[in-house]
């Protein structure tokens, strides 16, 4: 066989995808009232679905799991409506797309938690920083460690979610394990200082995603089910005393379950140090694919999809400013540059009116 490259199409899980340019989870806050998925996010979406697969923007699994202003959740009939329209149209011009399902855990803010309520996570530890509640940035509060009784709840929130998913006709959900959100919140070290089951050794921080990987799976068949990690991003003020331990833990320990994929965020979006862990150690680990994502250019990506170090690459900021990335990949096409300024904010602009290359 040739050496493969970001053009040779794979099988993953249960889904053939003519391309390995993954189009990774992008926070655009373009929901209507309601937290619902308007027809400005279908056309965005529609004019992406050229990517090989394309994983949604992280949507939070019920009303306690928001913590920024106009995203979209799956956890009511009129959000489940509003994905409907979108997974059409990407269905319609022979896409695929799989839900990010998402709970922020303490990275929100009593103003957007319902009855202003203080956000729930692991341990009652506050993280540094400011949170945007839509009218401006406020300091984050110390949020409300969940009663292990409550943890049943909240792995069946996730399922309910992957459920709403499957109505709203999404080909899979990929289970967000990163970024410093609830199950990254108890899978590290830093936010997790339960004395129960759920926290200490790491095959108890790893509990609950590996109970809500489990639920995703019963819904969807592990073929259509992905994980996102972030193994040293310390974005929302997290880190892990052992990351290469932890993160191998959890390849080794969801392995058996047959994952489409797993999705690594690699490297640290706050800095530009270089990658500590080993993320060649953390693929063997793991008995699937592996999503490769952070910074990648062709270069990189093509590199390392052809040595085996990714069977995939996620595209983020490129995606957003050229819907028809495959397309330009593969043409050595000059990429437009994204306009950060409209990155969390504003409507048509710079959300849809990014053009593809003439034809
Ligand atoms: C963000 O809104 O900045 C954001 C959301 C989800 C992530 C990462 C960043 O996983």
């Amino acid at each position: 066989m040739s050496t493969p490259d970001l053009f040779t199409s794979i099988r993953l899980g249960a889904l053939d995808l003519p391309n390995r340019i993954v189009m990774a989870p992008l926070t655009r806050n373009r929901a209507l009232a309601g937290n619902v998925p308007g027809p400005l996010t279908v056309t965005y979406y529609r004019q992406r679905a050229s990517a090989g697969l394309i994983v949604s923007e992280a949507s939070p699994v019920c009303a306690e799991g928001h913590g920024y202003p106009r995203t979209p959740g799956i956890h009511s009939a009129a959000q489940v409506a509003g994905w409907r329209a979108v997974t059409d149209a990407v269905h319609a011009e022979g896409g695929r797309i799989f839900l990010q399902l998402w709970h922020v855990g303490r990275i929100s803010h009593p103003s957007l938690q319902p009855d202003g309520a203080a956000p729930v996570a692991p341990s009652a530890l506050k993280p540094a920083g400011q949170v945007w509640t839509g009218s401006g940035l406020s300091d984050y509060v110390t949020p409300r460690a969940l009663a292990r009784d409550e943890l049943p709840g909240i792995v069946a929130a996730y399922r309910q979610a992957a459920m709403n998913a499957k109505e709203a006709g999404f080909d899979g959900v990929e289970v967000h394990g990163a970024n410093g959100y609830l199950l990254d919140q108890f899978l590290r070290s830093s936010t997790n200082r339960r004395d129960d089951d759920y926290g200490g050794a790491v095959e108890n921080r790893a509990r609950l995603l590996c109970e809500v990987v489990q639920a995703a799976c019963e819904v969807f068949g592990a073929g259509r089910v992905g994980i996102r990690l972030s193994p040293e991003n310390r974005f929302n003020d997290i880190g892990d005393e052992n990351p290469q331990a932890t993160f191998e833990y959890v390849a080794r320990a969801l392995s058996p379950l047959g994952l489409a994929y797993l999705h690594v965020l690699e490297g640290d979006m706050t800095s530009d140090a270089a990658p500590a862990v080993d993320y060649a150690r953390l693929k063997a680990a793991f008995a699937g694919p592996y999503m490769a994502n952070n910074g990648y250019d062709k270069a990189r990506a093509t590199a390392a999809i052809a040595s085996g170090r990714a069977d995939l690459v996620a595209f983020g900021r490129p995606f957003i400013s050229n819907p028809d990335l495959p397309a330009r990949l593969a043409a050595d096409a000059p990429l437009a540059d994204a306009n950060p300024k409209t990155f969390y904010s504003g409507e048509e602009k710079g959300y849809i009116d990014y053009p593809a290359l003439e034809n």
